[in-house]
């Protein structure tokens, strides 16, 4: 049994998260492939957050709910324009079931690693498939484990140096059990803010296992939402399951 509180990230994190996203540039070559693998949807989001990947689907005239741990994350989504016609269901998206099949279940930007341990990870494989219509599929992004970026166990990254902003991030690495304690470091103008997270890694072969005890194929695997092909130097891929028709 596990202590693991699916609202702790989102209440250490909310109300700095879409500033700490920016970095990340635009999301339409994301949206553009996620709306073609939907195929007319509907999407369910795990870990929908604060909606930078649901709102813009939404404008494409696609149907999508969510599940999410942290009440303060989707305040955040509600109180964006389309927010607050997004159903989304407060729980630990492992486990929580909502109505309804989908074309698409969607699990973005490292959030399957936010799982505390591989019980939980195979689970939540499980609860995406159940979840999906025939033919339907479940799309995971993630980066690759690194573990040469770490001396004695640690690491210090810098992620993005802006004029305004400068983000660093520090990690300890636990090999043994695969788990990652990790800051984000935002430093501006205003301050310093430090957002602490956990990650449980897995390497892509043990995410298509997860997939495979779920019941789900492999259909693609990108580096990246352009579809450029995954290789030995890509560090994120884009990994595309699919449920048998
Ligand atoms: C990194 S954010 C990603 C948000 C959004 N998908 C995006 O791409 O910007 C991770 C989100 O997943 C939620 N989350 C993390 N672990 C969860 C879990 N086990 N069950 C439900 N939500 C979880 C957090 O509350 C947060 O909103």
């Amino acid at each position: 049994m596990t202590s693991f509180d699916p609202s702790a990230y989102g209440r250490r994190v909310a109300d700095g998260y879409d500033d700490s996203t920016r970095w990340l540039g635009s999301v339409e070559p994301a949206v553009a492939a996620l709306a073609g693998l939907a195929a007319g949807g509907p999407v369910l989001e795990f870990g929908i957050g604060t909606g930078r990947l649901a709102l813009p689907l939404v404008e494409r005239g696609i149907e999508v709910a969510g599940i999410d741990g942290s009440a303060e994350m989707v305040d955040l989504l509600r109180a964006k324009p389309g927010g607050a016609g997004i159903p989304v269901r407060i729980g630990d998206f492992a486990r929580t079931r909502v109505e309804g099949t989908f074309g698409l279940v969607l699990l973005a930007f490292n959030t399957v690693f936010a799982l505390p341990d591989q019980d939980a990870q195979v689970a939540c494989f499980r609860n995406a498939a159940a979840h999906l219509a025939p033919g339907g599929r479940f799309v995971v992004e993630a980066w690759v484990p690194d573990p040469g970026a770490f001396r004695g166990g640690r690491s210090v990254q810098l992620v993005t140096a802006g004029e305004d902003e400068v983000q660093l991030q520090t990690a300890e690495l636990f090999p043994a059990e695969q788990f990652m304690r990790v800051v984000k470091i935002q430093l501006t103008d205003s301050g310093v803010r430090l957002l602490p997270a956990t990650h449980r890694y897995a390497w892509p072969a043990e995410l298509d296992l997860m997939a495979r005890l779920a019941g789900l194929e492999r259909e693609h695997r990108w580096a990246d939402w352009s579809g450029t092909p995954f290789g030995d130097a890509s560090t994120d891929h884009i990994s595309v399951y699919r449920r048998p028709d």
